[in-house]
């Protein structure tokens, strides 16, 4: 049995619906993962050409690949029966959806009361933190309990190769983040183990970036005055930032290679892609963030090599960097 995990390495939003979209294609997974998280997180997938976006259920689905909900996520019954009918409306097999009787249900309570204090920490008011409160003092409620989630609930032992799909990023990790301006579960590769294998079955992680940061909730290291940059402002109406769940704007900011450095460095990238190059091209601005100062380049190729000189530097296993401009596929996985 080997895994290979997908994960974000910034504040979500950062392509890995693509990436696993396009490795569940290839045929070599028998199972598509989600290891954490709930109906928080907004993955767009196109298939022949078509957009598709799902909040709960792996893209496994898409490809005919046996997609589970796994022991550590939180599942709102409602948000999932919707999605379920959107995906057999759209003609896809649901019987190939699992979900482990282990995870945990958001209820009506959950949401209420994250919809009621939601602006303190700009949440996506999905009942995601009170569940997990609730799973941590041993009182919530478990899948394996809800009638109507019987038919697909599935408990046993994985075995074959899985592609695990991250949602959210390295920064919005409950332990890794900035706290408390995190999400309530773990986003990183370890957290990928809870879904019922050893360490050492992982096999690749593929870390997923996009050429400039983005922040679609609250965060003091994404203050207000991002909005008021011409260039940054720019790059949100042409990268279409927009939460998927939410709606709301995305605060942009030029890559932050430090946070980035720290973000490969823990989740232990083998293989980083890196999306939406295309944008910088397009306002003809070029610029990251590195020791803590604002760099500027002439062109995208004299950014692309700063870039790879200081990842390949610090990271020597790092076997491979892909820049992936289409939103349909990842050329060069
Ligand atoms: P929660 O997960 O709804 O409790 O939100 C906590 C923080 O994580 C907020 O800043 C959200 O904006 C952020 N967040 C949660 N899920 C996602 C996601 O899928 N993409 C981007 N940000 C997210
Ligand atoms: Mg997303």
């Amino acid at each position: 049995m080997r895994a290979d995990i997908c994960v974000g390495l910034a504040w979500g939003d950062e392509a890995k619906g693509k990436i696993v979209a396009h490795l569940a294609k290839s045929g070599n997974y028998d199972y598509v993962c989600r290891w954490a998280g709930g109906s928080n997180a907004g993955h767009t997938i196109y298939v022949n050409g078509v957009k598709y976006i799902t909040h709960l259920i792996p893209s496994g689905i898409f490809f005919g690949v046996k997609s589970i909900i796994g022991p550590d996520c939180v599942i709102n019954v409602a948000k999932f029966t919707e999605e379920i009918e959107y995906l057999h409306g759209h003609g896809f097999d649901t019987t190939l959806i699992k979900v482990s009787p282990k995870c945990h249900v958001v209820t009506d309570a959950h949401i209420a009361e994250d919809q009621a204090t939601q602006n303190k920490l700009g949440t996506t008011a999905q009942g995601i933190g009170m569940c997990y409160r609730d799973k941590a003092a041993r009182t919530g409620i478990r899948a394996e309990s809800i009638e109507f989630l019987r038919e697909y609930l599935w408990d046993e032992k994985i075995n074959g190769d899985i592609i695990c799909e991250g949602a959210q990023g390295f920064w919005l990790d409950t332990n890794h983040g900035n706290y408390p301006f995190v999400t309530s579960s773990t986003t990183l590769p370890y957290g990928a183990c809870s879904l019922g294998f050893p360490p050492k079955a992982i096999r690749n992680i593929y870390g997923a970036i996009k050429i400039y940061d983005t922040r679609s909730g609250l965060d003091p290291d994404f203050p207000e005055s991002l909005l008021d940059d011409p260039d940054l402002l720019a790059i949100a109406k042409l990268g279409e930032e927009y939460g998927n769940t939410t709606g709301r704007p995305r605060k942009v900011n030029w890559l932050n290679v430090d946070k980035l450095i720290e973000a490969i460095s823990v989740s232990g990238t083998d293989i980083l892609v890196i999306s939406k190059v295309d944008i910088l091209k397009k306002i003809n601005k070029f610029k990251i963030i590195y020791g803590g100062k604002l760099i500027s380049f002439r062109s995208i190729d004299e950014m692309k090599f700063k870039l790879e000189m200081i990842i390949m530097m610090k990271f020597s296993d790092i076997t491979n960097i892909i820049y992936s401009n289409d939103p349909h596929k990842v050329d060069g996985l």
